[in-house]
Parts: structure tokens; sequence; C-alpha cells
């Protein structure tokens, strides 16, 4: 740049650049500029305006400070974005964190649910963009966090489930491109009905299920499984339900991206190539389409066809099967007596959905099995966990939806079916 022109101006620039601290807080005096930017207490995180990919677009957004790569983990205007590098954020006397586009119209706004009496908003070293009372450090008592309202991408310490408490959700979404982080048709959720568990939606149609947890990891994942890089975690207390990811080295650089294929990444930062790594991807197969096989179905990728249904079962309309359509599923060949069946043990495969479904951790197994026995539509049983041997129930009630063969899976699932066909 001339800079002899512009001597005075020159001048001050440097001088800003060169008296400026970098700080993590913003109070209700001080403001956000697009090229201004925050940087959280370790430097690992920044927060400003960028532009994803090819857009021109401005977005507020956060993003690793110590990498080379730009590669944002959050954005506030997701749907509106600004056309222009006039954006400002500012935290208003209530406590709301706004941005402003050039004529002073809020185009975005954090909320609150508590009036703020001195608040501050703070970029933690952990990512989490936090509204709170000044000199207020626990971030439980936050005004608001950016680490409720994940968008595609999750980082150590986000999660995917519900708070009990308050009733809210947390969910991830994808971006429409990698150039536009509007919402894209995917979105990761946790089912809270039954046994909670966790669901990919198409629009609003299940796409793909983890399958309930079984202790040690989801009974639809036995690929994820104890590693070196991080731990996973579902956590279902009084308080809250929710999956997680921690790193072993929380020095590193890890995030959870959903992108809009649906096949959920893993990602690590690599120090010496100053790249990331796919570490890990879902991977999806024709099985994990969601129902496909239909009720009472089962799926098994190395069969051709991938649908049959479970034994002692037989499709409920064989012109369809013969077509290739399994949805209609299959119905029993020998209707349940209820008063005297029994049950056929299934190993290998993935828990049916769990919506339909009752659990009770204390009960073993034997329990588990006469509460299934006591009630007609209850039609499969399990351990609720896997662990020590075996402990808890968890009941299914009329049709099995969703379920696949894996030759991995330790957790058995007991069949209702009538005397006659167990031989009994
Ligand atoms: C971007 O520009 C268009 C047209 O000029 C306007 O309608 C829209 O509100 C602007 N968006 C923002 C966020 O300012
Ligand atoms: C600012 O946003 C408002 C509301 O979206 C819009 O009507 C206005 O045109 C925008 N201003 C500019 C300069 O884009
Ligand atoms: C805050 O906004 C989000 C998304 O706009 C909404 O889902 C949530 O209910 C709001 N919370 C409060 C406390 O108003
Ligand atoms: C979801 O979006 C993708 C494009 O990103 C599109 O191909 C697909 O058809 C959409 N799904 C539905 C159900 O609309
Ligand atoms: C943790 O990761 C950092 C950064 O990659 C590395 O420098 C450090 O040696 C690692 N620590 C351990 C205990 O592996
Ligand atoms: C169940 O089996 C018993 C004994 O064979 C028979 O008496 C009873 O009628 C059957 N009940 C039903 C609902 O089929
Ligand atoms: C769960 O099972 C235990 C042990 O059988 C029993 O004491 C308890 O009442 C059951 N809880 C519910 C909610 O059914
Ligand atoms: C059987 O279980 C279903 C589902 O939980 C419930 O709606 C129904 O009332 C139960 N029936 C009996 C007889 O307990």
């Amino acid at each position: 740049m001339d800079c002899i022109p512009m001597l005075v101006f020159c001048f001050i620039s440097f001088l800003i650049v060169r008296t400026a601290t970098p700080t993590d807080t913003i109070n209700t005096a001080q403001f956000i500029r697009d090229g201004d930017t925050i940087v959280s207490a370790g430097g690992t995180y920044e927060l400003g305006f960028f532009s994803p990919g090819k857009s021109k677009s401005r977005y507020l957004g956060i993003w690793y400070g110590k990498i080379s790569v730009q590669t944002a983990v959050w954005v506030a205007n997701r749907e509106t974005p600004l056309n222009d590098s006039s954006g400002v954020v500012r935290l208003t006397n209530e406590g709301l964190l706004v941005l402003l586009n050039r004529s002073g119209s809020i185009i975005w706004s954090s909320n609150t649910s508590t009036p703020a009496r001195n608040p501050v908003a703070q970029l933690l070293d952990t990512g989490n963009l936090v509204v709170k009372e000044e000199g207020d450090n626990n971030v439980e008592n936050s005004l608001w966090q950016s680490f409720d309202y994940p968008g595609n991408t999750l980082i150590p310490g986000m999660k995917v489930g519900r708070n009990i408490k308050t009733g809210m959700d947390w969910y991830v979404t994808s971006w429409k491109s990698p150039d536009d982080p509007s919402r894209g048709n995917i979105t990761g959720i946790l089912v809270p009905e039954g046994y909670p568990e966790l669901l990919l939606l198409e629009d609003s149609k299940p796409k793909h299920r983890a399958g309930p947890w079984n202790g040690l990891q989801f009974s639809g994942m036995p690929q994820v499984k104890p590693n070196p890089v991080y731990i996973f975690e579902f956590v279902y207390n009084e308080k809250e339900i929710y999956y997680t990811e921690q790193l072993h080295n929380s020095s590193r650089h890890w995030r959870v991206v959903l992108p809009q294929s649906g096949d959920i990444q893993h990602i690590l930062w690599i120090e010496q190539t100053q790249s990331w790594l796919l570490y890990e991807t879902a991977n999806t197969d024709n099985c994990e389409t969601y129902a496909l096989c239909g009720a009472n179905g089962i799926c098994s990728i190395n069969n051709s066809p991938v649908c049959n249904c479970l034994k002692g079962f037989v499709p409920k309309v064989p012109r369809d099967w013969d077509k290739t359509d399994w949805s209609s599923g299959c119905v029993r060949k020998t209707a349940l007596n209820c008063s005297r069946d029994g049950f056929r043990k299934l190993s290998g495969v993935k828990m049916p959905e769990t919506r339909k479904s009752w659990f009770n951790r204390s009960m073993d197994l034997e329990e588990c099995k006469n509460t299934c026995l006591k009630n007609c539509s209850c039609t499969a049983y399990t351990n609720l966990d896997i662990r020590d041997g075996g402990s808890g129930c968890l009941l299914w009630f009329n049709d099995l939806i969703d379920m696949r063969t894996f030759v991995q899976n330790e957790q058995d699932i007991f069949i209702r079916m009538d005397a006659s066909e167990l031989g009994l």
C-alpha cells in the first residue's frame, strides 16, 4: 500500500493495531465491526465477520484462532447474510447481542429469558460465546450461550439432546452448501419418546437412526467404539439427555460436521501437515436407510436382495416384495396367542426403533421377560445396558422397525413368538 499520501491515517492505523490488546469480552459500551475480532483467552477461538467458501456475503461467526485454514464452527446470522462489510455487533443493556446492518436494522439477535443487570459477552476458550453477568464465571448461569444453538458443527463440549429442565433441544442442521450456511434439509436430533435415541432427519422424515445406547455405544453404530482420539458419551439423568464428544488430548482440534449428504464426519486437525484429516465418516450403506425393509423386516447388506422378514414372519404384500418394494413390511406366520408365547433370541443386529418402547434401569433380564409376557402388545425385550453381564430392561411394543444385521453387535434381542413357532 502506498502510505505517503495517507501518512497520518497510516500512522493512526498503526497505533490502533499496535495498542489494541486482544480481548475476549465486550460490554454494552463496546462493539465489533467487520474487520475487528475478539479472541478467546487462550487464543483457541476467534469471533468476527467472515465469508464462507466462495460466498461474498458476510456472516458473524466463530473460527479457530490458531489454524491457518479458516474454519467456521458457528455462525450467528445463518439465514440473514450481510450484503456488505457494514455489519456491527453490540450488546444491549438488556443482555442481547444484536447484529445490525448498514441501516441499523437488527438482522440477528441472541435472546434470554432472564433480564440482565450488568451484562458482558465473552468468547470462552472452549469456543462458547456466552452472555453473562459481569464477574459470574459459571457457564451454567449464562443468560445465553452459542453452545445452545449449534449449526452444522459440534466441537468438544457441545451437545445434541434435550435440556429436560428448560425443555430446550440441542440439535444440528446441515449447511445448504460449503458456501451457504443457511439451514439445509438434514437435521440431527434426539427423539425423547420411549428410550431416547439419536435420529437424522431429511426435511422432517427419518433418514438414519443411531440405535439405542447400550451403555458402551449406539447399537446401530458399532464402528464408533473406544479409540485413542476421542471419548463419546451419552448422558441421561433428571436434568438432561445428550450425546457429546471430548478429546483425550484437549489441546488438539476436533469437530463433528453434519454435511448435506447426511454422512456425519469426524475431523481432526493435523499440526504437521497443517490440514484437516477426515478421521472417521459414517459411510452409510443402503441398510442405513430408515425402515428400508418395513415393519418386522431385517436388512443384511451382504444379501441380495438386502431385505428379509424376521424369522417366523412373511411379507405382508408378497407382490410388492417381488418387485423389491419392501415398505409394506412383514407379518407373523402364526399370530401371538399371548398366554403361551415364548421368545426367539437374535444376535448381531441393530436394535429396533425405540420410539414405542419402555425401559427400566434396575430390572434384570428375567424380570424384563416376565414384564413383557404380561402385556400382549409387548413384542421384544433386551438388556438396557450390556456392561458387566447386562442390566436393565428395554421393551418394544407392536411392530419392530428398522433392524439390520451387524456381525459385531454384542446386544441380544428376544423376539416374542407363538409357542408353535418355537417348537414348544
Ligand atoms: C441485502 O440487500 C437486499 C437488497 O438490497 C435487502 O433486501 C436485504 O435486506 C439486505 N440484507 C441485509 C441483511 O441487510
Ligand atoms: C437492513 O435490513 C433491513 C431488514 O432486513 C432491510 O429492510 C434493509 O434494506 C437493510 N439495509 C441495507 C442497507 O441492506
Ligand atoms: C431463543 O431463540 C431461539 C431460536 O430463535 C428459540 O428457539 C428459543 O426458544 C428462544 N429462547 C428464549 C428464552 O426466548
Ligand atoms: C435435500 O436437499 C438436497 C439438495 O441439497 C436435495 O437433493 C434433496 O432432494 C432434498 N431432500 C428433500 C427431501 O427435499
Ligand atoms: C496434545 O496435543 C498437542 C498439540 O497437538 C501436543 O503438542 C501435545 O504433545 C499432546 N499431548 C499429549 C500428552 O499427547
Ligand atoms: C391360546 O392357547 C390356548 C391353549 O392352546 C387356547 O386355549 C387359547 O384359546 C389360545 N388363545 C388365543 C387368543 O388364541
Ligand atoms: C423398575 O424395576 C424395579 C425392579 O424390578 C422396580 O422395583 C421398579 O418399581 C421398576 N420401576 C418402574 C418405573 O416400573
Ligand atoms: C401394554 O403396553 C402398552 C404400551 O406401553 C400400553 O399402552 C398398554 O396399556 C399395556 N397393556 C397392559 C395390559 O398393561
